[in-house]
């Protein structure tokens, strides 16, 4: 085989996503949501998956009969398989899942719990690989794409967020991985990372932060990334790494950051 002969779409690519049939993870709220409306908005299905069922069903209802909800823990085999079958079952087969339901611990290494270990690793790396394992069956039959909710915490280590940093570099492995594992079935895989985003994950880290550090949040951010980025950019980058306009990428990980890694002061 010649490396011509790869199926390889020439012309026609689009940043749009009409007719995708997408399921999102931790969509009730944040990251999540900003995703699952920005695919509706560009004529995708999508199935909004949550852990707080009332909060995702209420979500789901707000962006009208192109989106569903169902409950799903993602750090339970069974559940995550369900939310792909009722995918699959609402809208005839599954093109993309982002999986980017996520926690955060904001604590030292040494005041971190076991059951806050294990808990956080279950949801940010299991969940993870759950979603794409169970998933690739049905991205198989549509040659799909995968985006996986990853952070610059997973390029480095951040005060109070190590056991999250572990977490998220894990992502990037795992995706780098299912990329080399998933070519040849044409499904792609690819990581966000964001700097910190204006979403209730960031409220609740910074009363601990400015504990810990004696400094306020916000000169922190100001200096690191000049401003919060918005969830909506971040479901930006989502969205074309879902779409057809991205066909030849797979295996990476796009930072969105404001140049916070770009510096070494
Ligand atoms: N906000 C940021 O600054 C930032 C930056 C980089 C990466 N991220 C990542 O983006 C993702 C979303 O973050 P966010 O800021 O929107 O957080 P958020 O706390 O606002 O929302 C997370 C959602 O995930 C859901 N969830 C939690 N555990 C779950 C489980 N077991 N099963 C299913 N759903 C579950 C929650 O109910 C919630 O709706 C996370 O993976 C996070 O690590 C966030």
């Amino acid at each position: 085989m010649s490396a011509t002969d790869t199926a390889a779409p020439g012309s026609g690519l689009s940043f749009d996503l009409e007719g995708k049939r997408c399921l999102v993870t931790g969509a009730a709220r944040g990251l999540g949501l900003a995703v699952a409306t920005l695919f509706v908005q560009r004529g995708a299905h999508v199935m909004l998956c949550d852990i707080d069922e009332a909060a995702v069903r209420a979500a789901a209802g707000e962006l009208g009969e192109k989106a569903a909800a169902v409950r799903c823990d993602v750090t339970r085999a069974a559940d995550v398989q369900a939310a792909i079958d009722a995918t699959v079952g609402a809208f005839g087969g599954l093109d993309v899942l982002v999986n980017n339901a996520g926690i955060e611990i904001g604590k030292p290494l040494h005041e971190i719990s076991e059951e806050e270990y294990d808990a956080l690793m279950a949801i940010n790396v299991k969940g993870v690989w759950l979603g794409m394992k169970h998933a690739v069956p049905a991205l198989a039959a549509t040659r799909g794409a995968i985006v996986n909710m990853a952070s610059v915490a997973g390029l480095g280590g951040v005060p109070l967020l190590g056991v999250y940093c572990a977490s998220k570099a894990a992502v990037l492995r795992l995706t780098q991985t299912a990329a080399v594992e998933l070519r040849e079935t044409g499904i792609r895989v690819n990581a966000v990372c964001p700097a910190f985003i204006d979403t209730q994950m960031v409220e609740r880290l910074v009363a601990p932060f400015e504990a810990a550090t004696q400094s306020e949040f916000g000169d922190v951010v100001a200096i690191k990334q000049a401003r919060l980025g918005t969830a909506d950019e971040v479901a930006e980058t989502v969205a074309f790494l879902a779409s057809d306009a991205s066909s030849f990428v797979t295996g990476s990980q796009y930072v969105l950051d404001n140049a916070l890694t770009a510096s070494v002061l």
